[in-house]
């Protein structure tokens, strides 16, 4: 066999978010196919890292009172058992923030200077007067110039859709302090996209097949036709103070994330060839016979399929062999939303006691390579894991384990009986042969593969139905038959055990042992052979079934979606219907009014948005949680009474109103310094409060 060497990436999650089932769709895909390269064996190295760049990692790690580097180390951790989680296998999982991607990000902008692709000039941009710093689009908010929206990001504006620059907004402010921005300009790196050199490159690689025709198409309205020349330069940097690599020979001036970001594929590989005596420069030469594939989202084609081979091409490296984009995943049809509890994270899931091979199974029955969305249906996810996985495939074993290991002590049939049971597989199963299944792997349409290995199951399940084994062990005389039966049945599961092995490692691993075999690899058939070829030997002994797989309940899909619910202000309609579905099962009792006050009075309490920058339970307190809340000027230590109903990992970093001028309480477990405000009747029934987005830390609530 040719053996190919492969080096695949996935996207780099930005470290400062969570893993969640969006994220997955990716990392599935990836691990899944990476797994179905190596089966086969070739040389397959899957490399991935934090994005740790920016300014929103910047301000993160200050708001929570550490270190960039701290904020990103703690967050690589975490991406990493959530990765592991969901048997997501990386050859190498490292950071940006690495030796390796700094130096190759000064490598590659080096050569790019040196080829006249780097220009300097001086633009004008929002400034933020009181923390000194220029803001990104993100970081500016203001009326929508064209509808007049309140609150709008500085780049579009959610309500109608307008695109525009933050200097166009009405009525602007920093999101990061309040402020009012000030126009402020200064000199920026550009790559220039726009110089022909780059244009007629992209014009000619993004038609070479390393694209999807759909992702070919859009990037060719981004190019526009020859002699149109759309593309404009690509400001590569920014101004201190930011979180990144310094600009070589330009002080106070930084590469922008998304500069080092793709480089951060090199510099994860890199770090991986020092430990593992790989040839790095095999890989990344110009005329390297390796092959190099990045997964990634629709939403960052345009970084992975103009800004990142034109950088690699005008270095001197090699290009991408294929990019491969694919869609989002919207949850019941919709969106994810923290509202609805359906912006499920990775960790949650695996904490709610879910098999990750359900997820890794309903994904690669739903990704056919294409960019479309796809839809992670609750029920059907219920419905298709159970009647496919358990239904089908799990229990053509169980029918038939029993019988071999309590009748015949684990051995499968020998002599003749095993020659009849390879003629049976070879006249009634000849259509299961790896090919078609091994070719929708390797063009990643696994909802290909997976009605294909389905199809074979319900072939399965058919015969032994037909052949009724647990009649046939009823009837004296015919343990033969019965040996034979059930062998038959073991040996097919065995056959499409490793077929699903891509996407069900853990299983699988156990089917490996629950069968006694060896690790299972991608068969190799040549025409000639029969499919018999692949049967486990006459005669093999195999262990005693155990459970394999559970099927999954609907409750655990409830707990899951309840343990994702926040009312959030950024969603609005969604936050109010949380605590409404809650109240309307209940009758309404309603506290009367107290008595009246004066303004003077309520002027008394000092209400403030505050930040729960940490929460955490407290040993041995039944009702109270820690947390630690910004106001702006400081950090307030508090102990709520909010435990039955808010689990603290949801309540890190989201907003809230706290009563800043109640004398503090020392109580047993340490003083508290104020009082976070909330509506219900205590249990399950309690309802912090939330400001509207762009509130900040120690704002007056008046
Ligand atoms: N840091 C950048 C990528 C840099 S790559 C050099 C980034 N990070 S991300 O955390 O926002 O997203 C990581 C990957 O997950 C991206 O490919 C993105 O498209 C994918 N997804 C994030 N949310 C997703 C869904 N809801 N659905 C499917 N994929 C999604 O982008
Ligand atoms: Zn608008």
């Amino acid at each position: 066999m040719n053996k190919r060497k492969i080096l695949v990436t996935s996207a780099l999650p930005y470290a400062n978010g969570s893993i969640h089932l969006g994220h997955l769709v990716e990392y599935i895909q990836t691990d899944i196919w990476v797994r179905f390269q190596k089966m086969r064996g070739h040389a397959v190295y899957y490399v991935c890292a934090d994005d740790t760049h920016g300014t929103p990692i910047m301000l993160r790690a200050e708001k929570e009172g550490i270190t960039p580097e701290a904020l990103i180390a703690r967050v690589h951790d975490e991406h990493y058992d959530d990765f592991t989680g969901f048997h997501i296998h990386f050859d190498n999982y490292y950071s940006t923030h690495s030796d390796e991607t700094r130096h190759y990000s000064e490598v590659i902008y080096q050569k790019l200077k040196a080829a006249g692709l780097i220009t300097v000039r001086g633009i004008e941009q929002l400034y933020d007067p009181q923390r000194n710093m220029f803001l990104p689009d993100r970081f500016v908010k203001g009326e929508c110039p064209k509808c007049s929206a309140k609150d709008q990001y500085g780049d579009s504006c959610e309500v109608c859709g307008a695109a525009y620059t933050p200097t166009e907004l009405k009525n602007p402010y920093s999101a990061v302090s309040g402020a009012t921005p000030v126009k402020k300009s200064s000199e920026h790196y550009f790559f220039s996209l726009s110089d022909e050199r780059c244009v007629d490159f992209l014009r000619r690689w993004t038609r070479a097949g390393h694209l999807q025709p759909e992702a070919a198409n859009k990037m060719h309205e981004w190019l526009g036709d020859a002699g149109e020349n759309k593309m404009s330069d690509w400001d590569i940097s920014r101004d201190a103070p930011y979180f990144g690599f310094e600009i070589p020979d330009a002080p106070g001036k930084y590469f922008y994330v998304w500069l080092d970001a793709p480089i951060g594929y090199m510099g994860s590989f890199k770090h991986l060839c020092v430990r593992e005596n790989i040839d790095f420069d095999a890989y990344w030469h110009r005329e390297t016979e390796t092959e190099l594939y990045h997964f990634i989202g629709k939403d960052i084609l345009y970084f992975h399929a103009l800004f990142w081979p034109a950088m690699l091409e005008h270095s001197g490296y090699r290009t991408p062999t294929q990019i491969f984009a694919h869609g989002f995943l919207t949850v019941n049809g919709e969106k994810m939303s923290k509202s609805r509890g359906t912006f499920i994270t990775a960790h949650s899931y695996l904490k709610q006691g879910l098999n990750p091979e359900w997820l890794r199974y309903y994904y690669a029955a739903k990704l056919n390579g294409s960019m479309e969305d796809i839809d992670l249906n609750l029920d059907d996810f219920i419905a298709r894991v159970n009647s496919d996985l358990v239904g089908k495939f799990i229990n053509i074993a169980s029918r038939c384990a029993g019988f071999i290991t309590k009748r015949f002590d684990g051995r499968l049939v020998d002599g003749e009986g095993y020659k009849a049971l390879q003629q049976t597989v070879d006249e009634r199963f000849s259509g299961w042969r790896p090919d078609a299944i091994e070719q929708a792997f390797e063009a990643r349409d696994f909802s290909l593969a997976v009605r294909l290995i389905m199809k074979f199951a319900d072939e399965a399940n058919e015969m032994i139905h037909t052949m009724a084994p647990w009649e046939i062990a009823r009837e004296a005389g015919r343990d033969a038959d019965l040996q034979r039966t059930c062998s038959l049945g073991i040996q097919l599961f065995y056959l499409l055990a490793r077929y699903l092995k891509p996407i069900l490692p853990e299983t699988i691993r156990q089917v490996e042992c629950f069968l006694n075999c060896n690790k299972l690899i991608w068969p190799c058939l040549a025409a000639n052979e029969p499919v018999s070829q692949l049967l486990l030997p006459a005669g093999h002994t195999i262990h005693a079934y155990q459970h394999l797989l559970t099927r999954i309940e609907s409750k655990q899909i409830d707990a899951l979606v309840a343990a994702n619910k926040q009312s959030l202000s950024t969603e609005q309609s969604g936050a109010t219907t949380t605590a409404k579905a809650v109240a309307d099962d209940k009758p309404k009792t309603v506290a009367p009014i107290a008595g009246t006050i004066t303004i003077d009075d309520f002027s008394k309490i000092d209400l403030r948005v505050a930040e729960i920058v940490n929460a955490e339970h407290v040993e041995g307190a039944e009702k109270l949680l820690k947390l630690t809340l910004d106001i702006g000027s400081e950090q307030r230590t508090v102990f709520a009474g909010i435990k039955s109903a808010y689990d603290p990992e949801q309540l890190k970093g989201r907003m809230t109103v706290m009563v800043a001028n109640l004398a503090p309480r020392q109580m047993k477990f340490g003083l508290s310094e104020g009082m976070v405000v909330a509506a219900g009747n205590g249990g399950k029934e309690l309802f912090i409060l939330s400001p509207d987005t762009g509130a900040q830390p120690g704002m007056r609530v008046k």
